[in-house]
């Protein structure tokens, strides 16, 4: 592992908080220790440390240590307050408690580790980030709707009229349906579905639903064994886009002139067809 890739690794969110999880808890395990001392001290358990000679510590958070952090205790601040005099606001010129000089200590290496990470090596942008982001959610909302499509019925069913769509429903019309249909659609067995006319209603919903269940008695298969949800969409509405093309040999119409129950745009025209039931 190189520095940098190190470096990385190491302001990963996950594993900067998982070190400040092991110092907090550290530094908790050390206050626990201290307070059960001093407690068995006080509970004459056990007898008080012989006190040690005094050298500065960083790490001695006892305010006595003077030589250090020369904190002057509550009681004495009156002597160390300075002349100054701001419309009755004094300066108190005492030294600010370790844990808080430590905190500022950890903000300037913190800056500089985000300067090198963000600024020297190549750390994300905000753009970066943001743009992994969309596509993380795009991928969300593609499989989102991936998995709705397999649940689509003829209450949901709307017209797919984007090129993938429709040309995977071509191929499954070619596959399953020119046999009856013909190839171009033009008609067979089954009825021409160029033209306006349509004997169970031109809407998608109808479309999908003839396709789904069949007429059986008339010789249309139910192929919602056969094919899944999203094919019979894809299907039904490859067939709706034959309107208006010239079949080499039209079969002649059968049903009634279909119109649109009104002039809705594609994708509520299953909300039209099935009004939800109150
Ligand atoms: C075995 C022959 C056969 C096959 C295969 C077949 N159909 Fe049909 N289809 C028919 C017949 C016959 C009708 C007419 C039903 C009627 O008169 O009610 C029909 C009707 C339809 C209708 C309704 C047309 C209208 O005017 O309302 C649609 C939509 C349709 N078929 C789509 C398909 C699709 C899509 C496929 C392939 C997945 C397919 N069919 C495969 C025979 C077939």
């Amino acid at each position: 592992m190189t520095a940098i890739e190190f470096t990385r690794w190491a302001f990963e969110p996950v594993h900067i908080f998982a070190l400040l999880t092991v110092v907090l808890s550290l530094l908790t395990a050390y206050s626990v220790l201290q307070t059960i001392n001093l407690l068995k001290v006080k509970l004459g358990l056990k007898e008080a440390p012989r006190p040690k000679a005094k050298h500065a510590s960083w790490f001695n958070w006892n305010t006595e240590n003077k030589a250090l952090w020369a904190s002057v205790p509550v009681e004495q601040e009156r002597d160390i307050m300075l002349d100054h005099d701001y419309d009755g606001i004094k300066e108190l010129d005492n030294k600010l408690p370790p844990w808080w000089v430590w905190g500022f200590y950890f903000t300037i290496a913190w800056g500089i580790g985000y300067l090198v990470y963000f600024q020297v090596m190549s750390g994300p942008r905000q753009m970066d980030e943001f743009k992994s982001d969309l596509a993380e959610k795009a991928a969300i909302k593609e499989a989102f709707l991936a998995a709705n499509a397999m649940t689509v019925d003829e209450n949901s069913v709307t017209l797919l009229t984007d090129e993938t769509a429709l040309g995977a429903g071509k191929k499954i019309f070619a596959d399953n349906c020119a046999s009856c249909h013909a190839a171009d659609g033009g008609g067979l067995v089954g009825p021409n579905f160029t033209d306006e006319y349509w004997i169970h209603g031109g809407g998608i919903a109808d479309v999908f639903s003839v396709i789904k269940y069949g007429v059986l008695e008339k010789g249309m298969i139910s192929w919602q064994e056969t094919l899944n949800p999203l094919q019979m969409q894809q299907v039904a509405s490859y067939v709706l886009s034959l309107k208006g093309t010239t079949p080499a040999a039209p079969k002649e119409p059968q049903g009634t002139l279909w119109t649109a129950p009104n002039a809705a745009p594609a994708d509520t025209t299953a909300a039209v067809a099935t009004p939800t039931a109150e």
